[in-house]
């Protein structure tokens, strides 16, 4: 039975693991990718947009592109070069974009796509929420149309970027704490997960075969430090895809999670996961992920698209 699609926005920083969630989500047959908005995170805002419409380019799809914010809402970018390369997206050589961005806001490319759906629309940021932070800020009337937000970000324990904070929460915690507070239903899928749901050699051989996706994804893997191919690459936005088609792949728990703002912590989701401190809940947060199910679903996913 095939199902319903299911109209997405994906806000997004590429960054090598969103274009391996980008791949998959723009043909994965129950998404309907409706919009693709880019945000300053892991290089410059002009990087990210450029790597997505090289990315939409590659794969021939007719998805439209908005370019979004290019620092974070209050506070300094600090990217993450480090990890993706200068480029965002190091070692493939991608053709020229053909895709063009379209000539207005990624917020208000998110409030005219929102406002004009036939049905609530799931927000995917894969990224800083300051997109999401704005549209919602300037935009109150569309979260009635918002079916829910799946992101990757955010941690129940270690951070990667400080000891506390994910990276996407921790480059713009003000977005983070307008979002968590903003009443729309939230899945956090953080580092608990995407930290471990790994993709091994046993995958990336497999992948390496899938003839000229396969090639490209290889050759970013071998460009990518959030991981290794000799120890496993972290495909942390990869499992925010997963958990829109696939969410039995997780163990989640509904909880309040609230965003410290300064000091070492900064950009920590603090979850109150004894509900010793609040009577309702404002997230689902995801505890553990099925790892072996969760590899088999991104090989499978990734050879569908020859
Ligand atoms: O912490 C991981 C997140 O930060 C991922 O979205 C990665 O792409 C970077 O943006
Ligand atoms: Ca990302």
């Amino acid at each position: 039975m095939i199902k319903e699609k299911r109209p997405i926005i994906i806000d997004t920083d590429p960054g090598i693991d969103d274009a391996v969630a980008l791949s998959i989500a723009l043909n994965h047959p129950e998404l309907d990718v409706q919009l693709l908005t880019t945000v300053a995170g892991n290089v410059n805002v002009h990087k990210t947009t450029e790597n997505t419409l090289k990315l939409v380019s590659f794969f021939e799809k007719q998805v439209p592109v908005a370019k979004g914010c290019d620092k974070p809402l209050l506070i300094q970018l600090e990217d993450s070069a480090e990890i993706h390369g200068e480029s965002g997206m190091d070692g493939y050589d991608f053709p020229k974009a053909t895709a063009k961005a379209l000539d207005i806001h990624a917020v208000e490319a998110m409030k005219d796509c929102i406002l004009s759906s036939s049905e609530p629309i799931t927000l995917v940021p894969i990224a800083a929420l300051t997109n999401i932070a704005l549209l919602l800020s300037m935009y109150p009337e569309t979260k009635q149309n918002i079916k829910e937000i799946v992101m990757m970000g955010g941690s129940l324990s270690r951070g990667n970027t400080n000891t506390s904070a994910e990276f996407n929460t921790y480059v713009d915690p003000h977005a983070a704490q307008i979002v968590f507070q903003s009443g729309i239903p939230i899945v956090m899928v953080g580092l608990d997960v995407t930290s471990t749901a790994l993709l091994t050699k046993n995958e990336t051989e497999k992948i390496k075969a899938f003839g000229k996706v396969g090639n490209m994804f290889y050759s970013l893997f071998q460009h990518y430090r959030g991981g290794s191919l000799q120890t496993g690459l972290k495909m942390h936005d990869v499992c925010a895809i997963a958990y829109l088609t696939d969410p039995d792949l997780f163990t989640v728990q509904e909880t309040f999670i609230e965003i410290a703002l300064d000091g070492p912590a900064a950009g920590a989701t603090v979850a109150d996961l004894k509900m010793k401190y609040h009577d309702s809940t404002n997230a689902t947060a995801c505890l553990d992920i099925d790892i072996p199910a969760f590899q088999k679903w991104v090989v499978s996913n990734l050879e569908k698209i020859n």
